[in-house]
């Protein structure tokens, strides 16, 4: 039983964890072209992940998810996986990645005893692969998913964003590659997070509404039973082996049955993604070092200022100054 509960009755189970701000793309609606990265001191090291890791497990979460920025760049990062994977009490250690290092990776992660995978793709055009990541990789992505596969995880989803004029034409086309590859895919709309140089949000705001029209003209999409908690709404497409998840935070409210808190790169924990209500914990672990009681107590009241929810608006200029590669997602 958890002993995270906030004062709306919920639950909190569920730690993001982003163990890296750097990130080896620089996909246009997550950050700008020169991003400035935190220096090293300021930036919890695998020690402290994995003492917070082991904290919270502790006080009941059983899921933790490893993001970034890019996590596999960070260096030793199977150390912390390794030893996350081994805590008693976590039932699901999952990782948000780019593909980029899959292909020498894929193996070590599922051996570490990481159960699923979701890999980002937005597009399968190289050229337009590079628009949007401002990388050229598109090859060893897909290189990368076909070893995440081989791999062996429990399940392997892909993320897209769609952006209007630049990728939502390669809607059916994403699917199809899911279809054929026999993996999930799940549609994200763009959070307003961090101001980024490339375009007007507004201006390429893609409505996950949208995304499901266009994609029931050539699939039978069947509506998931498994659409407990969490902002995803899944449809099975019948006839194949994937499921298509819609991650809708302009259009749908998911905030009632919100079971997750972030921790940050930077160690701050925080309680809503679309809010800025934050604890310092880095700050509290490098005061008191190895203090497991004190650490865990800060958790426990943390979760009196878990806010209500949040409310994202495209047309006014991000409240939200933190990017999405600081947050994990
Ligand atoms: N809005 C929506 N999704 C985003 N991602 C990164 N930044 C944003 C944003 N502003 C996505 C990435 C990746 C996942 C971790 O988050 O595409 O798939
Ligand atoms: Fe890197 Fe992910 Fe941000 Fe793209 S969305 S720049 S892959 S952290």
């Amino acid at each position: 039983m958890t002993k995270l509960i906030d004062n709306f009755n919920r639950k909190v189970t569920y730690l993001r964890m982003s163990v890296t701000d750097r990130c080896d793309f620089r996909c246009v609606y997550c950050m700008t072209e020169k991003m400035r990265f935190l220096p090293r001191n300021q930036v919890l090291t695998l020690e402290e992940l994995e003492f917070l890791g082991r904290a919270f497990v502790e006080l009941g979460v059983n899921k933790i998810r490893i993001t970034g920025g890019e996590p596999l760049v960070r260096n030793n990062i199977l150390t912390l996986l390794q030893s996350l994977g081994k805590l008693s009490g976590l039932t699901e250690l999952v990782i948000t990645t780019n593909g980029s290092q899959l292909t020498k990776m894929a193996e070590q992660l599922r051996a570490a005893g990481v159960k699923r995978i979701n890999i980002s793709l937005d597009s399968l055009k190289a050229e337009r692969f590079e628009k949007m990541t401002r990388v050229a990789k598109l090859d060893q992505v897909l290189a990368g998913i076909d070893a995440a596969i081989n791999a062996g995880f429990e399940a392997i989803k892909l993320n897209t964003v769609i952006l209007k004029n630049r990728n939502d034409d390669e809607i059916n086309d994403l699917v199809a590659f899911a279809i054929d590859k026999a993996i999930d895919i799940s549609f994200i709309e763009e959070m307003p997070l961090g101001v980024v140089s490339d375009h007007q949000r507004s201006e390429t705001f893609y409505s996950n509404q949208q995304v499901l029209k266009k994609l029931e003209k050539s699939y039978t999409l069947i509506e998931s039973i498994k659409n407990t908690g969490g902002p995803s709404k899944y449809y099975n497409v019948i006839d194949t082996n994937t499921r298509v998840g819609f991650i809708s935070p302009h259009s749908h409210n998911f905030c009632d049955t919100c079971n997750r808190v972030r921790l940050t790169t930077e160690g701050r924990l925080l309680l809503c993604l679309g809010q800025e209500h934050s604890i310092d914990l880095k700050h509290i672990i490098r005061a008191n070092p190895d203090n497991m009681s004190l650490v865990k107590q800060a958790i426990i009241n943390a979760m009196d200022i878990k806010p209500k929810g949040h409310d994202f608006d495209i047309n006014q200029s991000p409240e939200i100054i933190r990017y999405m590669n600081m947050t994990g997602g």
